[in-house]
């Protein structure tokens, strides 16, 4: 099977296509034809190994996995003994949010415990895949806040795979969602249910005169200080970035304490809540990706240099089967 493969930390300049074996299934695993999966910001993250931090579970000096890939669309095509959960043929979506998941490949061997769910028949492999990796940090973002249905709330960042997931699931709670985007993207954040949009290339959100329950910096461009006058004074305000000198690390250890406006700083965990709601969602039709353009196998590392120029709108997906 054709699979990317990286031996360092560094840029997509690292990333190689190469031939390998196809894994065999062990007992209580599955293989799985994997036919989308999605180039991210976790997994341009893992691929250079910054922040620092994240070496401590992805590698200290050169990754553990030399297959990159967070999320993963695709078939059960072989089960090992012992597995009940899962049969061959099963459309499956999965995720784990460490970039760990070795999903840029062509096939792809999971425990069959591994967080991964039945796929909606009406949903494609690229919908299904682009509901994972930005739904899952905007889901666990915002179910940070207290949310009531008729909050405003603010999403800066409407475009990101975050942001566009937040709009669609801040309204799905019942929210007042006002997001930003930049000129060209207005009608698009709109039609993914956007109450307002503000055109942060022309307006600067942090002077307007609406004051919000919750600010999310979905892209982690403004700080809580900057935002602080757009909060109501029990307002709170999440960032998807650790922001300058991490200090939305220690402001949320701190903001609790003075009372007032708080900054929450989330660690998502909750992958197996993800899966079900977002195939509930998917089912429903409350929820529809964002999908931006789609690259081969072999076009990897443009994906990943586009990925990391952060402009991309929502998801960029990898096809698998564009060769079959
Ligand atoms: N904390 C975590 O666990 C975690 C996990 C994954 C990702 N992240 C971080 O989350 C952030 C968002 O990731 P993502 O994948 O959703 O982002 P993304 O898809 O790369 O989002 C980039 C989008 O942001 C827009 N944008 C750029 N500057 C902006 C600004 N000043 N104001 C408003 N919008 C702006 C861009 O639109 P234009 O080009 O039109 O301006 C583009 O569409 C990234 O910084 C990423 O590192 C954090």
């Amino acid at each position: 099977m054709k699979a990317a493969i990286r031996n360092q930390y560094g840029g997509p300049e690292v990333i190689t296509i190469e031939e390998v074996p196809t894994p065999s299934p062990k007992k209580g695993e599955v293989l799985i034809r994997v036919h989308a999966t999605t180039i991210n910001r976790t997994d341009g993250g893992i691929l250079r190994g910054k922040p620092y931090l994240i070496r401590a579970f992805s590698g200290l000096s050169r990754p553990k996995k030399r297959t990159p890939g967070t999320d993963f669309a695709g078939v059960v095509e072989s089960i090992g003994a012992n597995v009940a959960q899962w049969k061959v043929g099963d459309r499956v979506m999965g995720l784990s949010d460490q970039g760990d998941t070795a999903s840029q490949a062509e096939y792809l061997v999971v425990p069959a415990s591994f967080h991964m769910i039945g796929i909606p028949e009406s949903i494609s492999f690229q919908n299904a895949v682009a509901s994972l990796e930005g739904a899952h940090y905007a889901l666990n973002f915002l179910n940070k806040f207290s949310l009531k249905p008729g909050d405003q709330v603010l999403i800066n960042g409407g475009t990101g795979a975050i942001g566009s997931a937040a709009i669609q699931l801040a309204k799905a709670a019942g929210l007042h969602v006002t997001a930003t985007s930049s000129t060209e993207y207005i009608d698009k954040v709109k039609s993914l249910g956007a109450d307002e949009v503000i055109d942060y290339t022309k307006d600067d959100i942090t002077s307007q005169d609406t004051v919000y329950v919750h600010v999310f910096d979905a892209v982690g461009k403004r700080t809580f200080f900057e935002c602080r006058r757009i909060l109501k004074p029990d307002g709170i305000y999440i960032s998807t970035e650790l922001g300058p000198n991490w200090q939305n690390i220690w402001l949320a250890l701190v903001t609790p304490l003075l009372g007032g406006r708080k900054v929450i700083f989330p660690v998502p965990v909750d992958i197996p809540n993800t899966l079900e709601t977002m195939r509930h969602h998917l089912e429903s039709g409350a929820f529809s990706p964002l999908i931006d353009r789609s690259y081969s196998l072999a076009e990897i590392r443009e994906g990943y240099t586009y990925v990391e120029s952060g402009q991309k709108k929502g998801n960029v997906i990898l096809e698998l089967d564009t060769e079959r």
